[in-house]
């Protein structure tokens, strides 16, 4: 594994559909476009720098998250509709040691049948939904607080 950067960065992934932020089902996820978001990552984070993706190919998801291993200091993933179906994205997340937390615009729950579960879920170490454009910087927060915690954790 490479030397972990000295200020490692939070990495936030975005899959398929969320480029169209802003005209996709705006009555579902708002008005917001995917760029509001990526601001918003950036403000919450303050001095830690922020690497924000966004694909809609499960395989290049799958690449960012092992590019994240050893040199981000946690992961924010909103995994869209591959929450419901990828065990892949399952699988490489299972491959990092950093706080991974799963964020949504809407509440899959809320919803069809078929967005109540995550695979993603089962690996993230929180879940943020249903708070719209905010909840990724809830996301933020929480990860690098988490990230906080480790490091002071493993100083003592
Ligand atoms: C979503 C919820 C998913 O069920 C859906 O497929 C998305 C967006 C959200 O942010 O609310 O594309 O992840």
């Amino acid at each position: 594994m490479s030397a972990m950067p000295e200020t490692p960065a939070l990495h936030v992934l975005n899959g398929p559909n969320l480029n169209l932020l802003g005209e996709r089902e705006p009555d579902i996820y708002g008005h917001a476009t995917l760029a509001d978001i990526e601001a918003l990552c950036k403000a919450a984070a303050g001095n830690v720098p922020v690497v924000f993706r966004q694909s809609n190919h499960e395989g290049q998801l799958v690449e960012w998250i092992h590019a994240a291993r050893g040199t981000a200091r946690a992961l924010v993933i909103n995994p869209a509709a591959f929450s419901h179906t990828s065990v892949a994205l399952l699988d490489a997340l299972k491959t990092l040691d950093i706080p991974v937390v799963e964020c949504h615009l809407s509440n899959p729950a809320a919803r069809e049948e078929f967005r109540r579960h995550s695979y993603v879920s089962l690996v993230a170490t929180g879940i943020i939904s249903g708070f719209g454009p905010h909840g990724y910087e809830l996301a933020v927060k929480a990860a690098l607080r988490l990230a906080q915690e480790r490091a002071d954790a493993a100083a003592r």
